[in-house]
């Protein structure tokens, strides 16, 4: 068990493509401490009301879905947790566009929300962490030792994530891309519930034209252990 002195938890929001999720890895890998994937949360979930064909304009539905649902990680040799729902792998099934473009239902429903930051704050309490999402500083852990907001021009985030699906052979159509990115941008900073907005006491780390391991390396300047 870490002394309250010892436990560290770094907390990286920002809005989609910014590369907080490789730069919090990362820097994770740099600290030796772990990393949590609060998107991939989200996602699970909004994948099971999916393959449920749920109605996903029903809150009650879904929060009732996201009671009766086990999202849990298991820590793997590089020190990230992978995610399983219900006990089933789905690392790679939450990363579809269908996925991605449904995720905005289940993350403005304020029941799952309220579940979320529960289970998240759980996975904090005995273990350091590097967390990225869109409410790590702001809600989930406020007391948090180091908090960063990573930004990123829109126009570069659209380009990494075209070069990303079209290295993984889903080449999309760019600006439908774009249009997308900028619709999931407008609806993180909107909702009522846990929108992404930086904390008044983050650090904001723009990305804009770093690689992630420059970015982490200016991260890794402004801590101090
Ligand atoms: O980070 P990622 O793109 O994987 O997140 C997927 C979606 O989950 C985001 O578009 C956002 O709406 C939601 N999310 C959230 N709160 C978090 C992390 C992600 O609402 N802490």
């Amino acid at each position: 068990m870490l002394t309250p002195a010892e436990h560290l938890v770094i907390t990286l929001d920002g809005p989609a493509g910014a590369g907080k999720s490789t730069v919090a890895k990362s820097l994770a890998g740099r600290l030796g401490i772990t990393y949590l994937d609060t998107g991939a949360m989200y996602r699970a979930l909004t994948l099971k009301a999916l393959r449920l064909k749920m109605d996903l304009s029903d809150e009650e539905a879904l929060t009732a879905l996201a009671r009766n649902t086990k999202i849990t990680f298991k820590e793997t040799a590089d020190g990230s947790l992978d995610i399983t729902l219900d006990g089933e792998d789905v690392a790679k099934a939450i990363r579809t566009p269908e996925v991605t473009n449904n995720t905005f239902y289940v993350a403005k429903t304020a029941g799952v929300r309220t579940l979320m930051v529960a289970w998240q704050r759980a996975l904090g309490e005995n273990r350091s962490l590097v967390t990225d999402g869109r409410d790590q500083g702001t809600v989930v852990f406020k007391d948090a030792r180091y908090k960063f907001y990573v930004d990123c021009d829109v126009e570069e985030r659209v380009q990494r994530r075209y070069k990303e699906l079209a290295a993984v052979g889903k080449p999309v159509d760019l600006d439908q891309l774009r249009a997308d990115m900028k619709d999931r941008d407008q609806k993180d900073f909107t909702r009522s519930v846990g929108p992404l907005k930086k904390a008044k006491d983050a650090i904001t780390v723009d990305s804009t034209g770093l690689t992630v391991e420059g970015t982490v390396d200016k991260i890794m300047k402004l801590i101090h252990l």
